[in-house]
């Protein structure tokens, strides 16, 4: 059933809220599960409905799991793999499946998936992870919308990443795992949660060096043993409430978040006049009364620029900032979803290009608005929070695909968000 949102005006957001664990981190982890053929413990899991699908893609594929939400342990035993097939409708359901293929083909020499589809922020190719695979000696066929890869036996390569993909990086990293002798990954993308997947992997037994460098070394083994990790803090849902405290003029202390991974953040609202403090117990951040909100010009790159999952996010509060603010989509080719409905909230956008230019205006106005993917959705609740009547959010089952419980997290801050279900005419 279709929920939506409803928003009524806000105050300042004060309190504190805890971060969970990443859910671009707990993904390939999951996935890697698929190596060890044993029972992996994994603690921090965010309870988001991407989780759920990721589960039941694995339990698809043979393996077993339970998912304690409340404690966010999540037990997933990869013994018996009765299939390397996915289906359509669960890599429909969530792109980031197709980061079984690497696992799959490391495991039981073969993998067949369905081509992930384009989405709302760009076409999302998967060349990269398939050059990558090929390079290790695998036979890569496509046919009927699927893709099949093939090797009985990986053997290490060289291999130079032509964007450093953050899927490609550890999809190959995980094909790469059994490979016989070395393989050698330049130019490959070195977000924290490529090191969070590489210590898993090392944990359970995996001889990978390297990673959160744009060189990573994997020496194979021939085998990988149970282990427990716990996933690192979402730097997005960070960077979201960040926003959140600074849209509404507020003062949040963020919990369970590392500093350093948020720090492309962190610098960007010091330059818009936000005070930053980083605490024995987490990071505060509030609006310095005596300033005002300013603008300033963002360029979205890969980690540790400033991350494009938070570009829209960061878009909604320039949306409301003093001065003229131009924000650089360069990762996706079309991230901008999110424009035309802050523009019916009353923001001042005009796209030119891979460029957004906002001149900043006091006060959004509530409208009735519909979400497009997660980040435009998140974006479009910051912009609510600051509006000066009720909002209304359409599709918000993209927004709890990536953040849990956001609107009873957010009124647990003093927000006034309400879940309500759509009535189908
Ligand atoms: C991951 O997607 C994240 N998803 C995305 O987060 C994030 O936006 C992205 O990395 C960039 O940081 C997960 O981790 C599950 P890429 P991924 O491969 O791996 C091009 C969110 O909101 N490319 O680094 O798909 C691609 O078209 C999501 O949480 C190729 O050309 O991102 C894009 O323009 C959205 N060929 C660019 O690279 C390839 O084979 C970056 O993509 C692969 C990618």
């Amino acid at each position: 059933m279709a929920e939506k949102f409803i928003i009524e005006p806000t105050g300042r957001l004060m309190g504190r809220v805890e971060i969970a664990g990443a859910k671009n981190a707990v993904l390939p982890v999951l996935a890697a599960t698929l190596l060890t053929g044993a029972r992996s413990v994994i603690q921090n899991v965010p309870d988001l409905s991407d989780v759920e699908s990721m589960c039941c893609l694995l339990e698809f594929l043979g393996a077993k799991s339970s998912f304690n939400k409340s404690g966010g342990e999540l037990i997933i035993d990869t013994d018996n793999i009765t299939t390397y097939e996915a289906t359509y409708e669960l890599v429909g359901r969530l792109r980031a499946s197709f980061l079984v293929m690497g696992p799959l083909l490391a495991r039981v020499g073969r993998a067949k998936i369905p081509l992930p589809g384009g989405c709302a922020i760009g076409s999302r190719p998967v060349d990269l992870h398939l050059k990558g695979f090929a390079a290790l000696g695998a036979e890569v066929d496509h046919s009927h919308g699927y893709v099949t890869v093939t090797a009985p036996k990986l053997t290490g390569a060289k291999i130079y990443l032509d964007f450093p993909s953050v899927g490609a990086t550890e999809n190959i990293m995980m094909a790469a795992v059994f490979a016989k002798g070395k393989t050698i990954l330049e130019n490959c993308a070195v977000e924290p949660e490529i090191v969070d997947l590489a210590n898993f992997l090392n944990a359970a037994g995996a001889n990978i060096r390297g990673a959160g460098t744009d060189t990573i070394k994997i020496v194979g083994v021939n085998d990988l043993h149970p282990t427990t990790h716990s996933i690192i803090p979402d730097r997005i849902e960070a960077g979201t409430f960040m926003v959140a405290a600074a849209i509404t003029r507020g003062d949040i202390l963020l919990c369970n978040v590392m500093a350093d991974h948020v720090k492309p953040v962190t610098a960007k609202l010091k330059e818009v006049n936000i005070l930053i403090e980083e605490l024995e117990g987490g990071i505060r951040v509030r609006h310095d009364p005596s300033q005002g909100l300013i603008s300033a010009d963002i360029k979205t790159l890969p980690y540790p620029g400033f991350p494009t999952d938070m570009q829209a996010q960061f878009m909604s509060l320039m949306a409301t900032a003093q001065g003229t603010s131009i924000i650089t989509e360069t990762v996706f080719e079309n991230r901008f979803m999110q424009v035309g409905e802050l523009k019916r909230m009353g923001a001042d956008i005009k796209i030119d290009s891979r460029s957004a230019v906002i001149e900043g205006i006091p006060r959004l106005a509530g409208a009735q608005v519909t979400a497009s993917d997660l980040r435009a959705g998140a974006s479009l609740v910051l912009a609510a929070l600051n509006a000066d009547d009720v909002t209304e959010i359409n599709g918000i089952h993209h927004i709890d695909r990536g953040y849990f419980n956001l609107d009873t997290r957010l009124n647990n801050l003093g927000a006034k968000i309400k879940r309500v279900e759509v009535e189908v005419k």
